[in-house]
């Protein structure tokens, strides 16, 4: 079998310069979520059908194994699989086609198609529903039990507008005996558009067997036309996502206050609390606390019982036992090992920390390697950019040191072992192990001239 994406479309109704196809649900394009449910069904060719900026789409599907086709004008889904004919010149076997607008639908769900299609030798089969609110889908039309034509909303009568059943717009297509149909189609309708669906009438006119393979989620149907489409599949995708962490022994507090990716991995017993927003790749262990008011984009880890309050994380890997926040920064690449604390107002940036070290309150480290058991006093600054050169530099902090509140340091440079940096300091040179580093003016005491006179 091999697979046609339909993918080319504007997207008019979003009003949008990119793609309909490129529009994110949880980080990821509606398109890849499409790929990825195609992913599980045994294809051997994945065509996807480009047009609507096509090189935005293109450039996109390098990272997939699929070949491209492009349809310069987008004259509608019949016209889309229509450019598809030189791709498939010689296959005579099964073509899979699937709208790419559709990102909730499951390998499952194709795979039940593909089954029903195959043991009931159909030449043509669609994948149908009933909806309580059938409105801008295709109905399907029947005719003693048997599937007479596919009408788009557009061109239904009122009568047919009150049919729930409708296409969901995958279809298998027997391709050798369907290609002929492709010719037949004609854009006098309401969209003046080649309907891919009018393949069911003319089929029915054929006598070919055509049949619709009921699905059994209403939910996966859902195609992204408008921007209301496209919150409905963030949240339609949340709740089927929280609903599957919690039969997995995971607690969120309040699943209408928190979006987690399908694509996040979260240990058991850990405690989601409200406010919180997980990404894709985000990895996290057993037995954390992770919010109120947490945000993770990933790639992320979060190891075993952490916990993290009304922080950020973004592209970096917290060990376990970790006590991040409230109001953290933690971002670009940072590598913090087990028991450290980053407190408030803390932001950390591509720099690693050592075990069981700490920058408890008002502090920014950049660019910088902390190695274990370090304190880092409150305010405590580290100066990594040149603003001359515009270069980033690094600053080596090594095991038991601490710096005092509010000392900066000018990056390059290495505090040894058991190292002191006194309150206030800022330090420019390298100070050695063992060593306590004062750079600060000295504290004069002088008799003050005035004598305070107290308010009245
Ligand atoms: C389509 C079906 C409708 C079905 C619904 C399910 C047709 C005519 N109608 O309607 O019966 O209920 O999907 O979601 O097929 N595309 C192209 N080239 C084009 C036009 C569209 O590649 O010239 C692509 C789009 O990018 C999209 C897909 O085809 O991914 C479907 O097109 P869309 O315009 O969204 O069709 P619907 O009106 O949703
Ligand atoms: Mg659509």
């Amino acid at each position: 079998m091999k697979a046609v994406v339909l993918a080319a479309g504007r997207g008019s109704r979003l009003k949008s310069k990119t793609p309909k196809v490129l529009h994110r649900v949880f980080d990821k394009p509606i398109l890849s979520w499409v790929l990825d449910s195609l992913a599980e069904v045994e294809l051997e060719e994945i065509i996807v059908v480009c047009g609507y900026r096509a090189d935005m789409v293109q450039s996109f599907l390098h990272a997939y194994p699929v070949t491209t086709v492009i349809q310069e004008e987008q004259l509608g889904t019949g016209h889309a699989l229509m450019m598809c004919r030189e791709a498939l010149a010689d296959y005579e076997g099964t073509v899979l086609v699937i709208n790419g607008d559709s990102p909730l639908i499951k390998s499952e769900t194709i795979n039940d198609l593909v089954n029903f299609h195959n043991d009931n030798i159909l030449d043509m089969t669609m994948l149908t529903c009933d909806l309580e609110r059938p409105e801008g889908y295709g109905r399907i039309i029947r005719k003693d039990g048997s599937i007479m034509a596919i009408k788009e909303e557009k061109d239904c009568s009122e009568a047919e507008k009150k049919i729930i059943e409708i296409n969901a717009g995958v279809y298998c297509l027997e391709w050798n005996t369907v290609k002929p149909g492709l010719e037949k189609l004609s854009s006098n309708n309401a969209q003046e558009e080649y309907y891919l669906t009018d393949l069911a009438a003319w089929a029915y006119s054929q006598a070919l067997s055509c049949s619709g393979c009921q699905l059994r989620n209403p939910y996966e149907v859902m195609g992204v036309n408008t921007r209301e489409d496209l919150a409905l599949v963030w949240k339609l995708m949340n709740e089927a996502n929280l609903q599957e962490l919690m039969i997995n022994g995971i607690t969120v507090v309040d699943p209408s206050n928190t979006m987690i990716s399908p694509d996040a991995d979260i240990g058991k017993d850990t405690v989601i609390y409200p406010g919180t927003y997980i990404q894709r790749r985000v990895v996290i262990g057993e037995n954390c606390q992770i919010g109120p008011g947490v945000t993770i984009f990933g790639p992320a880890e979060i190891g075993a019982n952490s916990t993290v309050i009304q922080s950020l994380i973004s592209r970096s890997s917290i060990g376990t036992d970790c006590n991040i926040g409230p109001f953290a920064h933690v971002r670009g690449g940072c590598d913090i090992s087990t028991n450290v604390k980053i407190g408030s107002f803390v932001e950390v940036k591509n720099s690693f920390i050592g075990e069981k070290s700490a920058a408890s309150h008002l502090s920014y480290i950049g660019d910088a390697k902390i190695k274990s058991n370090v304190n880092i006093g409150a305010g405590t600054v580290v100066a990594n950019y040149d603003h001359r050169t515009g270069e980033k530099h690094q600053t080596t902090i090594k095991s038991n040191s601490s710096t005092g509140a509010n000392s900066v340091l000018v990056a390059p440079v290495t505090l040894g072992e058991n190292a002191t940096v006194a309150a206030g300091s800022v330090i420019t040179d390298d100070v050695p192990d063992g060593n306590v580093a004062i750079a600060r003016p000295k504290q004069e005491n002088k008799p003050s001239k005035k004598t305070f006179v107290q308010n009245q």
